[in-house]
């Protein structure tokens, strides 16, 4: 067998890679999580993030093909593609060092990867074919952005967070309420049984109409609980699970109605949340929208979006130079 693409993740808390082929099927899609490593800590800590990745990179690749019932065999593969950034500079090196050995070793091209165009790809795996223009909403524990795809490629940066990105408010709110880490599953799971509208939490103001601004929202839950102690915490978890995915969704619809998008797209680690998937699936729809909307393995970071998005970039610009770096602040647009 051969057009494969290996896609390998290091940029944050999640070694991960994956084997994905021509058409976008996922062969396998292998994640290590370093969330036990972290959770004392209530968020990552670099230096052990980086020793993590540099323990299982090589485990985690044996596994990706393992799990696609293959040998790990240069004739398989059409190139090794791996995260460039943005991310932790050292964890970003783990994997850039680990694509580099494989790819000389297998004598196949190295392709690097913008993380944030490899969420935008995440949207065509599966063989989902993707119509555009859309906007797509990316957020997760790093980044809060809605970009505008003219084509596969072509990038305009619509809205973006002006502090904190939605991932980390979660995970800070939760850290507040003595829940753990990661704070969006958790505060998920508590404000299933809590009422959305006990907290009233005003919207942030922002200059740019389709930005964002979470840490307001956030300090105004703090504030809120310390004044009614006896609050649920269930209720607060749902009302501040409920301001963020209104505001995420009604800027990411007006932001791609506004700008002519004939659908909108959904990526990153809050992509996960199911509320934020539900709404933006029926409002869109509403709006007259098509919605893409990867299943939650391929919303969180993963190995087979960057397989997806390498496979783009080795047809449209070639294999990337062998003394690729990583790139910590490396930007999409
Ligand atoms: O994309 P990701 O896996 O890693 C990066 O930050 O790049 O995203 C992790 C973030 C964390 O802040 C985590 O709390 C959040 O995604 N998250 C969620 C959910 N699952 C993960 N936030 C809300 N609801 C969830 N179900
Ligand atoms: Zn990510």
């Amino acid at each position: 067998m051969s057009g494969l693409l290996l896609g390998i993740e290091t940029s944050c808390d999640e070694t991960a890679a994956a084997l994905v082929d021509a058409s976008g099927r996922v062969l396998s899609s292998v994640i290590a999580s370093q969330i036990a490593i972290h959770s004392n800590f209530g968020g990552v800590v670099p230096e052990l993030a980086s020793r993590a990745h540099e323990q299982s990179i090589l485990q985690v690749v044996r596994e990706a093909f393992v799990i696609a019932g293959l040998e790990p065999a240069a004739s398989q593969l059409d190139a090794v593609a791996v995260t460039k950034g943005p991310g932790l500079a050292g964890a970003l090196m783990v994997g850039v060092a680990a694509a580099k050995a494989l790819a000389l070793g297998w004598g196949v091209p190295l392709v690097g990867v913008n993380h944030l165009e490899g969420h935008i790809f995440a949207l065509e795996l599966d063989e989902v074919v993707v119509r555009f223009p859309i906007a797509v909403l990316v957020v997760s524990g790093g980044h809060t952005m809605v970009v505008r795809v003219q084509e596969r490629g072509v990038y305009q940066i619509l809205g973006e967070t002006l502090d904190d990105a939605a991932g980390e408010a979660f995970d800070k709110v939760a850290r507040f309420l003595g829940l753990g880490y990661p704070g969006g599953p958790e505060i998920e799971r508590v404000a299933s049984d809590g009422n959305p509208k006990a907290v009233r939490i005003p919207r942030a103001k922002t200059k740019g109409i389709y930005d964002f601004s979470f840490s307001g929202p956030k300090t105004s839950v703090v504030n809120f609980v310390r004044a009614n102690p006896s609050i649920a915490i269930s209720d607060v978890a749902a009302s501040f699970q409920s301001s963020v995915v209104e505001v995420l969704v009604e800027r990411t619809i007006a932001a791609a109605v506004a700008t002519g998008c004939v659908g909108i797209g959904l990526s990153g680690g809050v992509g996960a949340n199911t509320l934020l998937r539900e709404r933006l699936e029926q409002l869109g729809f509403r709006a007259g929208l098509a919605t893409y909307i990867p299943k939650k393995v391929n919303c969180t970071d993963n190995g087979a979006m960057i397989a997806s998005a390498g496979r783009f970039i080795l047809e449209r610009y070639g294999p990337s130079d062998a003394d690729m770096d990583a790139y910590p602040s490396l930007r999409l647009a």
